[in-house]
């Protein structure tokens, strides 16, 4: 070891003679960071670079030649190339200042970037990263030298030496390091067993190239051959992990990706998977055992020390992990079935014939009702209906009465959207994780029934596990058949039934293990046994879990597989949900193509609830684009309001109903008194064909002033009249009446700056002049009160007053379109149009009105009304049923009620200010805008130039942590942020993170 490289440095001009006259090479010299030699990088051209590395004095020969062979041997591939001197000698010297006999080596430059420097880290960059560490090993196999059989502290197979130093850690530490090297030592004969071979040894952030590419980067290769060694293959695997591991929340699902690329191109044997999680710690024990030495040694060199806290961090967390789920996950990334024992459990299993009487003597019950509790079930209905315990129950007795003869039951391997408390989430790679599928089978039997045990066991687990939606009482009874072990368990037992047993205790075939709980001591679940099979309980002593995270299901179906094995019940199977790919064939097969999915990858949503869309396995995406769901997703009372109308009447307006009234009251309520005069509608789109027939109706003519970028609805006359379709793919144009004025944008648009109000004014004017000359009068004009399709624009302050007083003088009618920024999303006003201190004579409402029912409105003038009504009826099949208004009505209230308008106009501030914040720092975030809840956030290069795909590219990574946003503006590159009304400050905060996490990708640095 080194403790002092400058000692023995080089400078640059004699770097630069000794590549000219022993490689006849001349360039740019620039030092790189080493540990061992000196390292410098050599530009000869943009394209063409070399590594140059010097030895410092008295370097072992044999240790340069076995590099130098190594790489010979691999000729370049996944490693550089070593080019020799003008003489031809791979290794020329040249004597020092001090006189010191110098080596040096040229190798070809590996042109990416250092693994340290790219940021993010997906799992399939992590997945390249095994391939080529596993090419590697696989070339190397039929390798060898004599110094790769050296001692070497870093040879993994040598490590048991930090035992020595474990004196420099307090007892905390020496905790955590212990219990690595003893199971180490522990299977030292098997270990040892192992395939050998020489490997890179040192797959570290600064010896792993990454390619130039920001969208998907690949792994080329690895550079550093120092520490080569001949030992086990597989310690070459563990190195790989043991850093690329540090820093991530969740090292173990982090290392799967690894391990499949490395198996993928070096397939591991079963006995190397085993050794796989204590190498990886033992890895991790060496290096901070090092960096420990090395402070002593060497205080005043940081390079030595550089990963001793990840390490730290990582080893901690990487202690915690069973040491037995991890092999079984390892197993999974390898093809292997997860569990070892699963095969012959399955086999034994499908040999016995146990019938469901065996469990539940009393109940002379054979037969089964399936229970659907996942996440798609209509019948669990929303969060508020199965969290109240006695309407749960009610709709099982329900089913009971009906299927007196018939045993409720099922949910093997269900996602569910039941675990609410928050001890089933944690934050991982991705985010929010919930734990939702389910691992054992539920019957849903009277409290006090007794359950029996099916087969010869002992109990190992007898306990009360408080606490909310947990187990209650719980019992773990082991069982052997053959020499296989495995275990079963009983839950949401009654608290008397632990009292009855003692852990050792033998309970026979046949025996009563307890009796059902109540809510009151079952962590508050409707009464029902939780019955799974385990065969092994990776360390759990007084709990096991009873649901899991989705991404392992694999896992643990292996590890608890399907009790039904035993019973063989026709309706206990795991059932059959239709797969996103099947609906994404029947889309491409029935509907229209113009339907677009959004997402690479689209998503099957199965459920709304809050904020929150829920995909079938039950994934939360926290909904930042639905302006539809005003007030969350199938909120309860809304819910419930279109359900009880709906079973009363539904009919057309004809008729007298008080539902439509009391909501063109209510709406009424929210309004300027001028506007007074309510039309119900179904749609966005119906409403501006109703606002465009008033205008024909009231001034004769058909002549439109609208905004460039608009959009306002999908029929004819909508199309006609939002240029954001029009001038957009597909589109033909602008017909004659219609008359599109610039789009008022201070940021980027035509005239910049917050006082470009009069010249947005004067292009409508222009319009209008251009109008009277041909002799044509002005219908009206139809505008957005923040543009939303055309990227969430602000309207300048006096733009629409101005504007409304030209459109006036011209005999105009003023339309402003509400359908997306209504109903007290902009915060400081219910209404968009009352930001700008102006009276339209017609606006349209839609989207948030019904909370995602089908109804919109129009609401005018009585001056506009009455000379709409010409004699002519307007009728409307479906608008203003009382359906409809029942929900509508229901909405309003509950903005009222929650407080939504505040909410929305106190969370909008903190977003809006968050992402100014963070503008600041990431000058790719060229403008934030919006009221309220109804923000933009626009993506641009240092010329104002649109970054479409770094907006899409945000977007997609805010989905893998569970965050739903979509691009807006003609060059889809605005961010638009509008999510339901009951966004919460933890959810802000939540967005706010991994927005400013990714943020710092590599593909959001602006680059010249
Ligand atoms: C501003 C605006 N107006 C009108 C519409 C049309 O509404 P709908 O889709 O309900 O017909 C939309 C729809 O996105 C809209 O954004």
């Amino acid at each position: 070891m080194y403790s002092n490289l400058s000692k023995w440095s080089i400078d640059p001009d004699k770097v630069k003679q000794l590549v000219k006259s022993h490689y006849g090479i001349r360039g740019e010299i620039r030092t790189l960071p080493g540990e061992i030699d000196l390292n410098f990088k050599i530009t000869i051209s943009d394209n063409l670079h070399f590594v140059f590395k010097i030895s410092p004095p008295g370097v072992d020969l044999n240790h340069l030649d076995f590099q130098y062979k190594i790489l010979q041997y691999l000729n370049g591939n996944e490693a550089p190339q070593v080019i020799a001197d003008v003489s031809q000698n791979p290794t020329p010297y040249f004597y020092d200042n001090q006189g010191q006999k110098r080596y040096m080596r040229l190798l070809s430059w590996i042109s990416g970037r250092l693994w340290s420097d790219v940021n993010p880290h997906t799992e399939n960059l992590r997945f390249s990263l095994g391939v080529c560490c596993g090419s590697l090993t696989q070339r190397l196999h039929s390798f060898d030298h004599p110094h790769a059989h050296r001692k070497f502290e870093w040879d993994l197979s040598q490590g048991s030496w930090v035992e020595d130093h474990f004196t420099l850690f307090d007892s905390h530490q020496k905790s955590i390091l212990q219990p690595f090297l003893d199971s180490f030592k522990h299977f030292q004969k098997e270990y040892q067993e192992l395939r050998k071979s020489v490997v890179h040894n040192d797959a570290n952030d600064n010896n792993i190239i990454v390619s130039e590419s920001l969208i998907d980067p690949q792994v080329q290769s690895l550079i550093d051959f120092g520490d080569a060694v001949y030992t086990q293959s597989i310690n070459d695997l563990a190195i790989c992990c043991a850093y690329a591991l540090m820093n991530v929340p969740d090292p173990l699902e982090a290392s799967l990706s690894i391990v499949k690329g490395y198996h993928h191109a070096f397939p591991l044997d079963e006995n190397e998977i085993t050794f796989l999680y204590t190498l990886i710690g033992l890895r991790l024990v060496v290096s901070v055992t090092k960096s420990a030495i090395n402070k002593i040694e060497f205080p005043s060199n940081d390079y030595l020390s550089i990963s001793e806290r990840p390490a730290w961090e990582l080893l901690e967390k990487w202690a915690a992990i069973n040491a037995d789920f991890a092999y079984f996950r390892f197993r999974e990334a390898c093809g292997l079935e997860p569990h070892p024992s699963y095969t012959v459990f399955t086999t034994w299993a499908n040999r016995e014939n146990i019938s469901l009487k065996a469990l539940f003597p009393t109940l002379e019950k054979t037969l089964v009702f399936p229970l659907d509790l996942s996440v798609s079930s209509t019948w669990v209905g929303g969060e508020e209906a199965f969290n109240d315990l006695d309407y749960f129950q009610f709709k099982i007795d329900q089913i009971q009465k009906q299927q007196e003869d018939k045993l409720i039951a099922g949910g093997y391997l269900e996602p569910r959207s039941l675990y609410t408390s928050e001890t089933y989430d944690k934050y991982g790679n991705e985010g929010l994780e919930k734990r939702c599928i389910h691992l054992g089978l539920d019957f849903w039997v009277p409290p006090s029934t007794p359950i029996h045990s099916f087969y010869d066991g002992e109990v190992v687990m007898a306990f009360n596990d408080k606490g909310e939606k947990a187990y209650g009482g719980m019992i773990v009874l082991r069982h052997t058949v053959n020499g296989l072990v495995f275990y079963s368990l009983y839950g949401h037992l009654s608290i008397h039934s632990i009292g009855q047993v003692q852990i050792g205790k033998k309970i026979a075939k046949g025996k009563c293990v307890g009796w059902i709980g109540t809510a009151m001591e079952n962590g508050n679940w409707a009464p029902h046994l939780h019955f799974q099979i385990i065969l092994d309980l990776i360390g759990f002593q007084n709990d096991f879990p009873g649901v899991a995270y989705h991404k392992q299901i694999r896992t643990w179906q292996s590890l608890c597989p399907d009790p039904n094995l035993l019973f063989k019940s026709a309706n206990l199977g795991v059932s059959k949900k239709t797969n996103s790919e099947s609906l994404i064939q029947d889309r491409k097969a029935y509907l229209g193509r113009g339907m677009s999915l959004q997402y690479r990858t689209p998503l099957h949503i199965v459920r709304g609830s809050g904020v929150f869309l829920v995909d079938q396995n039950g994934r939360h995406y926290l909904d930042m684009v639905n302006n539809v769901a005003h007030v969350g997703h199938e909120h309860p009372r809304v819910v419930k309001a279109g359900q009880l109308q709906m079973g009363q009447l539904n009919t057309n307006t004809r008729y007298l109903h008080e539902n439509i009234t009391r909501l063109a009251k209510r709406l009424i309520d929210t309004l300027p008194e001028e506007l007074s005069v309510v039309h119900f509608v179904n749609s966005g789109s119906e409403a501006n064909e109703l606002a465009l027939r008033m205008i024909k109706t009231v001034t004769g003519s058909e002549q439109i002033l609208a905004c460039e970028s608009g959009y306002h609805g999908n029929t004819n006359a909508c199309i006609d009249m939002s240029s954001y379709k029009f001038d957009g793919k597909g589109g033909s144009g602008k017909p004659d009446h219609v008359h599109i004025f610039p789009i008022p944008d201070t940021f980027k648009g035509k005239y910049r700056g917050a006082d470009a109000a009069s010249e947005y004014v004067g292009e409508l004017v222009n319009q209008i002049e251009g109008l009277k000359q041909q002799q044509k009068k002005l219908g009206g004009v139809i505008i957005e009160p923040i543009i939303s399709c055309g990227g969430q624009i602000e309207l300048p302050n006096g733009f629409l007053k101005g504007a409304f007083s030209e459109v006036r003088k011209a005999g105009g009618l003023c339309v402003v379109d509400e359908v997306q920024t209504g109903c007290g999303r902009v915060g400081s006003r219910f209404w968009g149009f009352q930001l700008h201190d102006v009276i339209p004579d017609i606006i349209t409402i839609g989207k948030p009105l019904g909370n995602g029912h089908p109804i919109a409105a129009v609401v005018c003038t009585p001056e506009v009304a009455s000379q709409f009504n010409n004699g002519m009826e307007f009728f409307n099949t479906f608008g203003g049923n009382p359906v409809s208004c029942a929900i509508a009505h229901e909405v309003l209230k509950v903005i009222t009620d929650e407080k939504l308008q505040e909410n929305a106009l106190n969370i909008g501030s903190f977003l809006k200010s968050g992402l100014q914040d963070l503008a600041e720092k990431h000058p790719i975030l060229g403008n934030v805008r919006g009221q309220g809840l109804f923000l933009g956030v626009e993506f641009v290069d240092e010329n104002l130039q649109p970054l479409a795909a770094q907006a899409d590219y945000l977007i997609n990574r805010m989905k893998t942590f569970g965050v739903l946003l979509s691009t807006d503006g003609p060059s889809q590159n605005v961010i638009k942020i509008k999510p339901p009304l009951v966004f919460s400050m933890q959810n802000a905060i939540y967005f706010l993170n991994h927005f400013a996490l990714i943020l710092q990708e590599d593909l959001m640095k602006l680059r010249k």
